[in-house]
Parts: structure tokens; C-alpha cells; sequence
């Protein structure tokens, strides 16, 4: 694997592999890599894609300065991943070959209501700070085809609709890949390595609640009924609940109710000690 940390050298690089009609598949992730990033690595490549990986914790995006301060660093494991992934190029970038002239000179991008919502309510200018970044990483690395995980759902809309208003949806194909789960259902995440041993004992709980929500909607249940179980399951095992949401998958559109006239999903954030979990399920496909 070869590992840039300018853009100058990565372009340079990438201009002559396109020349030689490789297509580029692109991986953006924040690093502490687990099995889930590995799994995008591995679409890429069976897609027969030069496959780039992006390592870069973003500042930009953490609206809480411990989270951040906090994130998990794991360079050494990861790029060992990465190489026995057989991922072709590393750009690990630093924050001034990012953000030259200040994060708050980026090009900043706005996602309306979809901004607002559910991650958007709860991590203020979280998306903005995510739309700064990747916006920034397609323009250095011009993807064929960009992979992204599922767990990260309402991340997964604001890139598409920032592939739109960049006038890039018709060059980029989007891969938005399964979760990858634990064996008790917990989605993978670089943060669950911050969970105590009891803590992670319980996390698959809330995969378990997606679950319900999902099954209680093809037994003709009733979705308050079962959001309010949910909510005092977590409770009782001590999460903080931010949000157990069913939402029109397309619009992120909080429902009320279960609506099969609508592509539905079913999302969860919520913080066990000092680690936030968030996970979605597609409730009818
Ligand atoms: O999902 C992540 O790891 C990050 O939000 C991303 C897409 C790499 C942007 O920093």
C-alpha cells in the first residue's frame, strides 16, 4: 500500500493510474478501523477498484471537544488492516493540507431540513463539518465510486445530497454498504472501543429494540407501543436515550406511526456512560 500525505503527490499519482483507465473506488474514514471500514475495502476491490482510503480525524466536524479530543487513534493497527485488506493507497492528510486556510474558509455546504434533524439535532453543525470534509476529499481524489456504511444512515443522505449540489451525482457512483454487526447484533463502530466490559455486555440491546420495531411492524403492531417498550428497556439498563425515531427513509421525515405506503427506517442514538451508540434498521425493504 502507498501512503500519501499531500494532495499534490496523491493527485499525481491518481492522474496517472486513471490514465491507464484504472477506476477509483474511495473509502473516507476517521481511522481506529474495524471490520465495518474493512468491509468497504473489500467492496471496492471486488468492484475491481484502485481502492483509496482516507484517514482524517476532522475537526470540523465534532461539536463536542472531548469526543474529539477523545477519538480513538489506532495508525499502526489500521494501516496493518488496510495492507492485508490489499487497499492500494492511504492519503492521511494533516489538518493544514485539508483546511489551508482555516476550517471556516472551507466551502461550506447546507443540507436544510435533512441537516436538522435526529444527528443533526443533537451534534450541532456536525453535518456541516462533515459536508466541509468530504466535499473537500472528493474534489482531491475525484472517486469512481465512493463506498460508505449504512450505520452512519443520515451521513450517507447529506453525502449523496452533497454529490448533487456539487454536480457530482452523475460521476460518483454510490456504494452504501451493509452494517457490520457484532455476534450480539452491536453495529460496528470505532467507538465501541471505548465501552467497559459491562457497558459493551449491554450495548446489543439496542440492535435488539431495531429488532422489535421492525418484527412489530409485520405483526400489524403499533409503533408508540412499541417505542415506549424500547425506551424503557434502554432506560432500565441505563442508556441515555436521544432519540428512538421512525422515519421515511427517504426524507428522514419523522413518523408518527408505521406507513407502508412509505420506504421506512428505524434509528436510535443513545449514550451509555460516556460513549454515544447510534444504529438504523430498514423497517420494511
Ligand atoms: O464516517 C466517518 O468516519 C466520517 O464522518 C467521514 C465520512 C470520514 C468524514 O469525516
Amino acid at each position: 500500500m502507498i501512503i500519501f500525505k499531500t494532495k499534490n503527490e496523491l493527485q499525481e499519482y491518481l492522474h496517472v493510474q486513471r490514465s491507464q483507465n484504472k477506476k477509483i473506488g474511495f473509502v473516507p474514514t476517521m481511522g481506529a478501523l474495524h471490520d465495518g471500514h474493512i468491509s468497504l475495502i473489500i467492496n471496492a476491490k471486488k468492484d475491481e477498484m484502485l481502492t483509496v482510503c482516507s484517514i482524517f480525524v476532522n475537526p470540523a466536524q465534532f461539536n463536542d471537544k472531548d469526543d474529539f479530543d477523545k477519538y480513538p487513534s489506532t495508525l499502526g493497527a489500521d494501516i496493518a488492516l488496510l495492507d492485508m485488506a490489499g487497499c492500494a493507497i492511504l492519503y492521511l492528510p494533516s489538518v493544514n493540507e485539508i483546511y489551508p486556510n482555516g476550517v471556516e474558509n472551507a466551502i461550506s455546504y447546507g443540507f436544510g431540513k435533512l441537516e436538522t434533524v435526529l444527528e443533526g439535532a443533537k451534534r450541532l453543525g456536525h453535518f456541516n463539518g462533515v459536508g466541509k470534509v468530504v466535499g473537500i476529499l472528493l474534489e482531491t481524489i475525484m472517486p469512481d465510486a465512493l463506498y460508505m456504511g449504512n450505520k452512519d444512515y443520515q451521513q450517507c443522505l447529506i453525502v449523496k445530497d452533497l454529490c448533487r449540489q456539487m454536480n457530482l451525482s452523475e460521476r460518483i457512483r454510490f456504494v452504501f454498504c451493509p452494517t457490520s454487526r457484532e455476534a450480539d447484533g452491536l453495529a460496528m463502530s470505532s467507538r465501541n472501543r471505548r465501552l467497559t466490559e459491562p457497558q459493551r455486555a449491554i450495548a446489543g440491546i439496542i440492535y435488539q429494540c431495531l429488532i422489535s420495531i421492525q418484527s412489530k411492524y409485520s405483526s400489524g403492531g403499533n409503533f408508540a407501543i412499541v417505542q415506549k417498550e424500547c425506551l424503557d428497556l434502554l432506560r432500565a439498563k441505563g442508556f441515555e436515550v436521544d432519540y428512538i425515531s421512525l422515519s421515511d427513509a427517504n426524507t428522514l421525515e419523522e413518523l408518527a406511526q408505521y406507513d407502508p405506503n412509505k420506504k421506512m427506517i428505524a434509528l436510535i442514538a443513545a449514550k451509555i456512560g460516556n460513549v454515544r451508540l447510534i444504529d438504523n434498521m430498514m423497517v420494511n425493504e
